[in-house]
């Protein structure tokens, strides 16, 4: 198969496992450099390997998306390593599951800096890298007929409508959408796409444990709060991590170079706006 990303550089955050960890092994197969970056630096180093062991170029980064200074490091590693950087993904993130009357200030900033800030950062510093290594010619014209970057914001379907046992995340991932569509206008007269996924219900880690959680509230056994989210979904499955990797390359690839500030569900029918 053609490799369409090849000689490209993806940073991709959160990529030590779950949904992050799939979008980063099939930027790599479709020829992309990857750095794999991840507040966990055993589970960035596995990733990375992993890239390897599959003949392609991977490096692993610590970093949490909080702090400004280390996004900002990553990025000019990524550079010192690769050259250039082509697309980022914006996979980091944690759930918060409980009771709004019960929601602490510590766990609304924790939900809302790593979603919210830690993501619009990461755009910032990445989109400001992929606007200085646009051509002259490009800069000088305003526009072209392809793109200078790629950048793919996680949000939700929390981010789509309400959700009385996750006010602080449903927030947190509507925000990454507005992030997102001012976003793609900032980056649109540099031909840099900025658009979102929401995933729906993708058993990892974090759905796990908002299963557990969600469980404990309730009273449901483990596995049953899960279930009835399944139950609620036109295509009767839970999503793949592969399914949402396979969109979010489609946001990488040059097939969506028209596309920005768009939001994708990824969900099986479960939202349909
Ligand atoms: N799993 C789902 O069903 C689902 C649904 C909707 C949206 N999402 C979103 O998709 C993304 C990935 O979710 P997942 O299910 O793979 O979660 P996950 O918990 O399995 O993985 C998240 C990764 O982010 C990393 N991370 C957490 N805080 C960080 C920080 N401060 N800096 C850098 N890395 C940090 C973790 O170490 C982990 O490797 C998240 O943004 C999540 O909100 C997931």
């Amino acid at each position: 198969m053609e490799q369409q990303l090849g000689g490209k550089t993806a940073i991709v955050t959160g990529a030590g496992r779950g949904i992050g960890k799939a979008v980063a092994l099939r930027l790599a197969d479709e020829g992309a450099n990857v750095v794999v970056a991840d507040i966990n630096a055993q589970t960035a180093n596995q990733t990375a390997e992993e890239i390897r062991t599959r003949g392609h170029n991977a490096s692993a980064c610590q970093l949490d998306v909080v702090k400004v200074t280390e996004i900002q490091a990553m990025v000019d590693s990524a550079v010192a390593q690769f050259d250039r950087i082509d697309i980022l993904v914006n996979a980091a993130g944690v759930a918060q599951t409980g009771l709004f009357l019960e929601l602490t200030e510590e766990q609304w900033n924790r939900v809302i800096d790593i979603n919210l800030k830690g993501t619009t950062f990461c755009v910032q510093a990445v989109g400001r890298r992929m606007i200085r290594q646009l051509p002259v010619k490009v800069t000088e014209a305003g526009r072209a007929e392809r793109s200078y970057g790629k950048i793919v914001n996680f949000s939700s379907i929390s981010g789509r409508s309400g959700r009385a046992m996750q006010l602080a995340y449903a927030a947190s991932k509507a925000a990454v959408i507005s992030v997102t569509q001012s976003a793609a206008l900032v980056f649109a007269p540099y031909n840099i796409n900025v658009n979102a996924v929401c995933p729906g219900v993708i058993p990892t880690a974090m759905w796990e444990q908002i299963d557990r959680d969600r469980g404990r509230i309730s009273g449901l056994a483990e596995g049953e709060s899960m279930k009835s989210f399944i139950e609620r979904i036109p295509l009767k499955r839970a999503g793949t991590v592969e399914d949402v990797a396979g969109v979010t390359a489609f946001l990488c690839l040059p097939d969506s170079d028209y596309m920005t500030g768009q939001v994708l569900n990824v969900d099986g029918g479960f939202e349909m706006y």
